[in-house]
């Protein structure tokens, strides 16, 4: 059976998630993690030391992860870690005094959460112990991407690189993958020499090419943001403490369009408080990488379908280096708690947005975000609306498209209208501070929000009504709608060469950005003559756009219409990006037009050795199903 589309790639993390919560629901706990095997009231991990081979040849990782660990409990003896896809071949456990083999074993697999690893822990080993696993990891790692040279900008070196959140981290390292510990972390990695590993640690930008790496992450991270990337990288600087590593095929391109990073980070710490993290790097990754961007501490990982030529696409960089706040510093305690993570960096990252270029800017993006919402609005069920969802069976194949990001964004937009901008600034930069190195539950968050700003005498805004935010579905009623003036004339001509009130050629596109652009396509008429396509096509050179929002936006267009004139470029499309945002929907409207099921799956078949792993689920699950 088809079912609905995929929106976008977040919200398929979502559909993995659900299925577990739902066996819980008769006595579930908003503030438990679903998603581990992790026995963290019992044992916690508080550093890791990582010794790894990379070996193309094999796909896979091999060596040895030490993790230092204190006992919570006096009376339990037995670890329970997350893996997947892992071979085990030896524990053994240290301290002080001694060092010995301990038992062992794998569980059963559960296809959403991978194979717990039990290992036996005598009672005399005392409060604090080292635990080293000997292990390596499968080709099949979810967490990692080997991609031949072809699959490269260079074409001529291999590489890999990792993806753990939200719960892959456990397919490269045996470890507790819950966003409740936090753990410092060091490694030492080695590659074919003249490769370059990378890690979401201290990088050093003029470390010499020996094909072995050391690297140290002094601040305490939740495992999901372990990340490792190894290849034919090299540097260059874009400010003081900021960087881009990439392939020397795209490190001018990276360097243009990245060019106000320095200038993004020094506005962050204006705005929200220091960043506490060392070096902020960029880290353009080939176009297979799933996402438009991961904040893994010190190095985002970036998808290079936003070398736009023209900056147009650069929230994105906002957007993860806001998370060294939202995300990385104080973290979403499970991954209901994701608009904790996801909607306060949104709405971070259009603050930058608004400094570094301006409001006019924003509010285009804020409206084409808003129009998204709305579509998610129609397609997810109501329960899944709520920011924080309360789970339970009848959502098991269900998700929440990204109503976290821009339901989360808009929530506290209303509270900023509400205090003002000041007010509520001092009011981030207080909770930064208060929960840093630390997660944070909805409820937290609420009560946390109540003793600063709803429970001030005249408080504009009650504890029930942000819980309506939190727990209801849809939106508030006095929700702030955005609106852009750029956006409305864009509409209007749109509407109006539907109409044939106008030509073509009276609409100044030359003087729009590509958000205005993708509004007029968004608001052509549904019923516009296969002729007026061609125009607009032929005019705008939609077809051979290198910006991808505008090809992304078209060919969804081109796909729900038939219009069969543009299938050979959709198809050049769907093969020139690997982001899930770009491609996922195009092949879902092609498969939803009533024609072309057949049609996306033979595109698909041709191209799907070339996208990542996460990528492929998630488009076989809209064209298999
Ligand atoms: N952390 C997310 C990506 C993610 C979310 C990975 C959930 C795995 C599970 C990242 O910060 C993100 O939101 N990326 C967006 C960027 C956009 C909203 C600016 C993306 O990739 O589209
Ligand atoms: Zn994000």
């Amino acid at each position: 059976m088809y079912r609905k589309p995929v929106l976008t790639v977040i919200a398929i993390l979502f559909i993995a998630s659900c299925s577990k919560q739902a066996e819980e629901v008769d006595n579930y706990d908003p503030a438990r993690d679903y998603f581990t095997f992790a026995n963290t009231e019992q044992f916690v991990t508080e550093h890791l030391a990582l010794d790894l081979d990379v070996d193309f040849k094999a796909e896979e990782l091999s060596g040895s992860a030490l993790q230092t660990m204190r006992r919570l409990d006096a009376a339990a003896t037995e670890i329970v870690l997350d893996t997947r896809d892992l071979t085990i071949a030896s524990a053994v456990i240290v301290t002080a005094e001694s060092s010995a083999p301990a038992e062992f074993r794998l569980g059963d697999t559960d296809e959403t959460l991978g194979t717990p690893l039990y290992i036996t822990v005598p009672v005399d080993t005392g409060e604090q112990f080292d635990l080293v696993l000997e292990y390596k990891t499968s080709p099949k790692s979810t967490a990692l991407q080997w991609l031949p040279p072809e699959l490269t900008a260079g074409g001529k070196h291999a590489m890999m690189f990792s993806q753990s959140q939200a719960i892959h981290a456990r397919s490269w390292v045996p470890v507790q993958d819950t966003p409740a510990i936090r753990i410092t972390y060091e490694a030492t990695i080695r590659t074919p020499t003249s490769m370059l590993a990378v890690m979401s640690a201290n990088n050093d930008p003029l470390t010499p090419r020996t094909g072995e790496y050391k690297f140290e992450m002094p601040q305490p991270i939740p495992p999901y943001l372990l990340a490792i990337a190894v290849g034919n990288f090299y540097f260059a600087p874009l400010g003081e403490n900021t960087g881009v590593y990439t392939e020397p095929e795209l490190l001018d391109a990276s360097v243009y369009e990245f060019a106000d990073t320095q200038a993004m980070l020094e506005q962050a710490e204006a705005m929200f408080g220091p960043y506490d993290w060392g070096r902020y790097d960029l880290l353009v990754l080939p176009p297979s990488f799933p996402f438009g961007g991961m904040e893994n501490p010190r190095l985002s990982f970036i998808t290079p379908s936003l070398l736009a030529g023209d900056r147009s696409l650069v929230s994105v960089i906002a957007h993860e280096l806001a998370h060294s706040w939202s995300g990385n510093l104080v973290t979403n305690a499970t991954w209901r708690d994701g608009w904790l993570n996801e909607g306060m960096t949104s709405y971070m990252e259009s603050r930058l947005m608004e400094v570094i270029y301006n409001v006019e800017r924003v509010d285009e993006e804020r409206v084409l975000m808003y129009n998204e919402l709305l579509l998610d609005f129609e397609r997810v069920p109501e329960k899944m609306q709520a920011l924080a969802p309360r789970l339970d069976n009848t959502d098991s194949e269900d998700f929440q498209g990204t109503i976290h990001y821009s339901k989360g964004q808009l929530f506290l937009e209303y509270l900023e209208d509400a205090f003002g901008r000041k007010a509520f600034d001092d009011f981030l930069s207080a909770y930064f501070e208060e929960f840093a190195f630390g997660t944070i539950t909805t409820e937290r968050f609420l009560d946390y929000l109540d003793e600063r700003l709803l429970s001030q005498e005249g408080s504009p805004v009650t504890r029930a009504q942000a819980e309506q935010w939190t727990y209801e579905p849809g939106l508030p009623v006095d929700a702030r709608i955005p609106v852009s003036k750029n956006l409305e004339n864009a509409k209007a001509l749109a509407e109006a060469w539907s109409a044939d009130e106008i030509q073509l050629s009276e609409v100044p596109f030359e003087d729009w950005s590509p958000q205005a652009r993708i509004h007029f396509i968004n608001s052509i008429a549904p019923d516009l003559s296969f002729e007026k396509l061609a125009a607009l096509d032929g005019g705008l050179g939609l077809s051979a756009t290198s910006n991808a929002e505008i090809g992304r936006t078209w060919f969804i267009q081109v796909a729900k219409r038939r219009y069969t004139a543009a299938y050979e470029p959709l198809e050049a499309h769907l093969n020139r990006y690997g982001r899930g945002r770009l491609i996922a929907p195009v092949y879902a409207a092609l498969a939803a037009n009533g024609e072309d099921l057949e049609l996306a799956r033979e595109m698909f078949e041709r191209a799907r050795s070339a996208y990542h792993p996460l990528t492929n689920e998630w488009i076989a699950n809209g064209l298999y199903e």
